[in-house]
């Protein structure tokens, strides 16, 4: 697509935020005409860029392009650089271009500068240019890094073809502004796969009270859930997410969040939504049992043993799916530590799920307050689906992706 091509979206980015990071490369120059098109379409933009990008490209000119401040250093004149509001500020974090030296840094979790740190910091979805030369282009080591990057959840364009800064000719140029502009048209805005779809998730744990003070709880960070939400909202569906108590960020607007703290507070609310979801995805780890009463005060030691009477709470995910109607595709979570798949399967089977996501707490990189996960996700025809260990961001867009085969 040529930049003229998109003259007849009129401001097609209006509203949208893009964070450039540029890395020290001669394809650096490119990115002041990226600037200039995202700007002309409607698009915020704000640069960060380290200090061997500005032997490339000036600072003042993106910044007048840009109509914002360039930052490169962590601390300036005394302040400090806020790399986590400019990754929270940002709808994608572009990093463009991206050199192998800000590559292998990024793979690393180095943090040595602000655009470093700003990527480690980042909530929103990242999207990275590469450019090098063609034996850089092709080392093992670069191709590792890349594949890195891809796990890690990041979406690595392809370079181009074409004459490169040392005079050869290969693999390795970055592309073209006008086809970055087309990805971030197609990342941002074309790709509403879920458009006018309803959502529900749960995530987190759920706490059951004993007394005031205590309660029985798991270990569960609600990562998944939050990952999930992220992923729906961003392609387009309108999300309700219904979340076990949770020490993670809130979540963006127009995401709705109920708050709940026990499984019994948790199905009120999904019941709520029973009628109207067409995707529904119970990421939570719900209690299964709960004491049968709370004691209106903090239960005192005596020096004999203390027996509880638990009560099995009510199955959300089964109860939903005794009510599913045609069109909607309700997905389980099954966490299993042996027999893996039968049980899963039988999980699918005994709650009407269309599909069960299996995590297996033996596998390294799987499990609860993890950044990372393994699934395997079983669908309701048989089939079953194996994935690599991801980032929960990464797990995220796997499962909505098998949920888009799902829906009729
Ligand atoms: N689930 C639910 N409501 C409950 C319990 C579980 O909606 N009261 C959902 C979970 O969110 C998950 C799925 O059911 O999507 C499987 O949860 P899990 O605890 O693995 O299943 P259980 O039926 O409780 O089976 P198990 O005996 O293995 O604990």
């Amino acid at each position: 697509m040529r930049s003229s091509d998109f003259s007849y979206f009129s401001a097609m980015f209006s509203g949208k935020k893009v964070l450039i990071g540029i890395s020290g490369s001669i394809a650096a120059y490119k990115i002041v005409h990226l600037v200039r098109l995202l700007v002309k379409e409607g698009a915020e933009v704000k640069v960060v860029m380290t200090h061997a990008a500005k032997d490339f490209v000036s600072p003042l000119t993106l910044s007048t392009l840009s109509k914002n401040e360039v930052l490169s250093d962590l601390f300036e004149a005394d302040s400090w650089a806020n790399h986590v509001a400019l990754g929270r500020w940002a709808d994608l974090l572009l990093v463009a271009p991206l050199s192998c030296n800000t590559l292998a840094k990024m793979a690393n979790g180095l943090c040595d500068n602000l655009l470093l740190a700003t990527y480690l910091s980042a909530t929103c979805p990242v999207m990275v240019a590469p450019a090098m030369d063609e034996d850089m282009w092709h080392h093992p080591t670069t191709r590792e890094n890349l594949g890195r990057l891809a796990a890690h959840g990041c979406h690595v364009l392809p370079v181009a073809h074409g004459e490169l800064a040392s005079g050869l000719i290969g693999e390795g140029r970055m592309a073209q502004p006008e086809a970055i502009l087309e990805a971030i048209h197609a990342f941002l805005i074309t790709a509403q796969d879920f458009n006018g779809k309803k959502v529900l998730i749960t995530a987190g744990p759920t706490y059951e009270a004993i007394d005031p003070v205590r309660f029985i709880g798991n270990h569960s960070s609600g990562k998944m859930g939050y990952a999930l939400a992220k992923e729906f909202q961003r392609r387009g569906a309108a999300v309700t997410v219904v979340s076990g108590p949770v020490s993670l960020p809130a979540l963006p607007a127009p995401i709705e969040t109920v708050k709940v703290q026990s499984a019994g507070e948790m199905y009120a609310a999904c019941m709520e939504h029973a009628a109207t979801y067409d995707i529904a995805v119970m990421a939570a780890a719900v209690a299964d049992f709960t004491p049968g009463a709370i004691a209106p005060e903090k239960i005192k030691k005596s020096g004999a043993a203390l027996t509880l009477n638990l009560e099995p709470t009510k199955d959300i995910l089964a109860t939903l799916g005794n009510q599913k109607r045609d069109g909607q595709v309700l997905i389980g979570f099954a966490l299993e530590t042996n027999n893996e798949e039968a049980n899963a399967r039988q999980k699918l089977e005994r709650k009407n799920a269309d599909a069960i996501v299996l995590n297996s707490l033996n596998d390294t990189g799987a499990g609860f307050g993890k950044a990372t996960n393994k699934i395997t996700i079983l669908i309701k025809d048989g089939q079953t689906y194996f994935f690599e260990t991801k980032t929960k961001e990464a797990v995220a867009t796997d499962i909505a992706n098998t949920v888009l085969k799902l829906i009729p």
